[in-house]
């Protein structure tokens, strides 16, 4: 499949140069005559390579690169900014616009297809990432899908536990972390049969012995994946216990990254609030008064445990806010 570009210039001749040349190339090549024509076309196109040119009347090349950038579903989309100024304020101005590269007008054509193809090529790389990531999402999902009890589990505990790493100051990779994990923490319950995933009564001990594995299973379905580096130790360390009889490791206390002391806490809290085949749901405050004695007893981080509590009263988290929804309840696995 050819790679779209779109060329974005207020000067039809320009555009119709560059047209001629990339078409050449084997590019499929679209054009827009100013920023508003741009974004749009960015939206529905969905581009490889974006070559946009600084001066155009109306909305300049710098504040629609901006827009671009600030776009989710076009952040990674690489934006070549060509400027017949090649001063270094105006190169300063379209880094912070968040552009990838700078051609200086007149254009070198040989310059142009050196940065074209690698631009290109990086965007391939990113967009096999994000499909790698698609896909395990997907299986997560479809995993908890298995289980009509546990619906909008992950999407919850993305959000509760995301926003309590926020609240602590954690590194941003981290609460990125914590919102991956949040989606696929269970992704190794692949391993679980329905029988013991669904089953109404309390496990066996060889039944437990399977749930138990899907910590270790998980990090290892998610290892191959390089960005989710800071989201195996959540995966595999998310049933420890602060006192060291959680699994599968029994780390104790601080061993227990605190990424995955964080989970566990939205993750209890969730389990507790939702109705599972095995028991009712309890209200917020039954399930925080649950958690608390647990915390007594050693399972949990207090420090951290009085920081959630004190998220969940305070309702700065929306995904916390469906236990409030909950008519009955009672306790988790
Ligand atoms: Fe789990």
């Amino acid at each position: 499949m050819s790679q779209r570009i779109l060329i974005v210039d207020d000067e039809s001749s320009s555009r119709t140069a560059l047209e001629m040349l990339l078409r050449r190339e084997g590019f499929e090549v679209h054009d827009a005559s100013n920023g508003a024509s741009a974004l749009a076309a960015c939206a529905s196109l969905h581009p490889d390579l974006i070559l946009l040119d600084v001066l155009m009347p109306g909305m300049d090349g710098f504040e629609v690169c901006r827009r671009i950038k600030a776009r989710p579903e076009t952040r990674l989309t690489p934006v070549v900014l060509i400027t017949g100024l090649s001063n270094t304020e105006d190169r300063i101005k379209g880094i912070n616009a968040g552009a990838d590269d700078f051609l200086s007008k007149p254009i070198d054509l040989n310059e142009l297809l050196a940065r074209t193809r690698s631009l290109i090529k990086l965007k391939q790389y990113t967009d096999e990432l994000e499909h790698a990531e698609a896909v395990l999402f997907s299986l997560a999902l479809s995993i908890e899908a298995r289980d009509p009890y546990t619906r909008g589990h992950c999407e919850r505990l993305a959000e509760m536990s995301s926003r309590l790493g926020e609240r602590l100051g954690l590194a941003e990779e981290d609460v990125k972390a914590l919102r991956r994990a949040g989606v696929v923490h269970d992704i190794g319950k692949v391993v679980v049969p329905d029988a013991i995933l669904l089953k109404p009564g309390p496990l066996a001990e060889d039944e437990m012995e399977v749930v138990k594995k899907h910590p270790v299973v998980g990090e290892s379905i998610c290892a191959p994946l390089k960005i989710f580096g800071p989201v195996l130790p959540i995966i595999r360390h998310h049933h420890e216990r602060y006192d060291g009889s959680g699994y599968p490791d029994h780390l104790r206390g601080p061993e227990i990254p605190v990424t995955a002391r964080i989970l566990q806490l939205a993750d209890v809290f969730d389990a507790l609030t939702t109705d599972r085949p095995y028991r009712k749901a309890d209200r917020t405050e039954i399930a925080l008064g649950i958690m608390d004695d647990e915390a007594n007893r050693g399972w949990w981080d207090r420090e951290l445990f009085d920081a959630f509590r004190e998220m969940i009263r305070s309702g700065d988290s929306a995904a916390a806010n469906h236990a409030e929804a909950l008519p009955i309840r009672s306790s988790p696995a």
